[in-house]
């Protein structure tokens, strides 16, 4: 079998820390040993999202399947379980999962993801993927509400340095607290944007399924905010309709009318999955030791914009 080549793009995240490099100077072993014990044959190629290898592959039975090996974080930790229990309703199909070498043998889908597709529509379309995916809560999983307490506690410690108004701060904190104190209802997938939403196939049909969850028991209205502030360069494209704030909120009704959800709720949660979003990039650059850079000012304007426009 050949040498497995981690990509490019994706070696360049040993610049994260040391747990990267390590898991990166495993990969390629690690992912030739999946490879020889599940008789997967590699078809050339692989494609990698932020924090993990997939590897176009035929089975032994000839059937085309991606082989997902991640980066064994938390939040990943988790997602065969998810996917398992879908089984293959509104996500894709997992065939086999080895949880200890964080490796996936998913059902393989087109490359053609939601961001192809005009973002009302693909609102529609993670919206109406929402029934499926939000089931009952499942015991082994993580509470969502254990990971905003942690993430607002160190947005309340960095509450005067992070580059987001004072009193918007205040209110995520605010509600944050309320929505944390809710009891979980359902799984929810916690990353799903129109890049973890590929094209597939059901009974003949062509469909939009889900990869790539971080999985948790939550509150649905929970899912909301990444499909608001993906593709945020678009609301001032050439072409758009109205403004900035017409377009996120535009957005934002749709998800919310096509899933038949509480808008007050939905809103918080944005609010709330915003400024968080805001404080991380300030964090990525303080532990770089330095000035957020272009492309953070950017992410910290578009989070505070889809904080604002859903509010007025
Ligand atoms: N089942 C699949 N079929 C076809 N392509 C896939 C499949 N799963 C993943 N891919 C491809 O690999 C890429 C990375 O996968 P995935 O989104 O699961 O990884 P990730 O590293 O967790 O991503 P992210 O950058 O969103 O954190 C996807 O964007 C897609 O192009
Ligand atoms: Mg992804």
């Amino acid at each position: 079998m050949p040498p497995v080549v981690v990509p490019a793009a994706l070696d360049e995240q040993r610049r994260l820390g040391a747990d990267w490099a390590a898991w990166l100077d495993r990969l390629p072993g690690l992912a030739h040993g999946v490879l020889d014990d599940w008789a997967l044959t590699p078809e050339g190629g692989s494609w990698h999202g932020f924090c993990s290898l997939v590897l176009p592959v035929t089975t032994a039975t000839g059937a085309p399947a991606a082989l997902k090996i991640g980066l064994p974080d938390q939040e990943s930790e988790h997602e065969h379980l998810a996917l398992q229990h879908w089984h293959g309703r509104g996500a894709a199909r997992l065939l086999r999962a080895d949880p200890g070498r964080r490796a996936l043998l998913l059902e393989r889908l087109d490359r053609t993801d939601l961001a192809e597709v005009w973002d009302v529509e693909a609102c529609e379309v993670v919206a109406g993927l929402y029934a499926d995916l939000h089931v009952a809560p499942l015991p082994q999983l993580r509470q969502q509400a254990s990971y905003v307490e942690q993430w607002t506690a160190a947005l309340r410690r960095d509450a005067r340095e992070v580059p987001v108004p004072r009193r918007m701060v205040e209110q995520a904190l605010a509600l944050a607290e309320d929505l944390g104190a809710e009891p979980a209802t359902a799984v929810i997938h916690a990353d799903l944007h129109d890049g973890n939403v590929l094209r597939g196939r059901r009974d003949g049909e062509d469909v939009w399924l889900a990869i790539d969850p971080k999985p948790t028991n939550g509150d649905p209205h929970y899912e909301l905010e990444p499909m608001l502030r993906n593709r945020f360069e678009e609301y001032a494209a050439p072409g758009a309709v109205g403004s900035v704030r017409d377009g996120i909120r535009r957005r934002f009704h749709t998800l919310v009318d096509v899933a038949g959800f509480d808008e007050s709720r939905a809103r918080d949660w944005v609010v709330v999955r915003s400024v968080l979003n805001a404080h991380w990039a300030h964090e990525d650059a303080v532990r770089a030791g330095r000035a957020l850079d272009t492309a953070e000012r950017d992410h910290v304007t578009a989070c505070i914009s889809v904080a604002k426009a859903v509010q007025d």
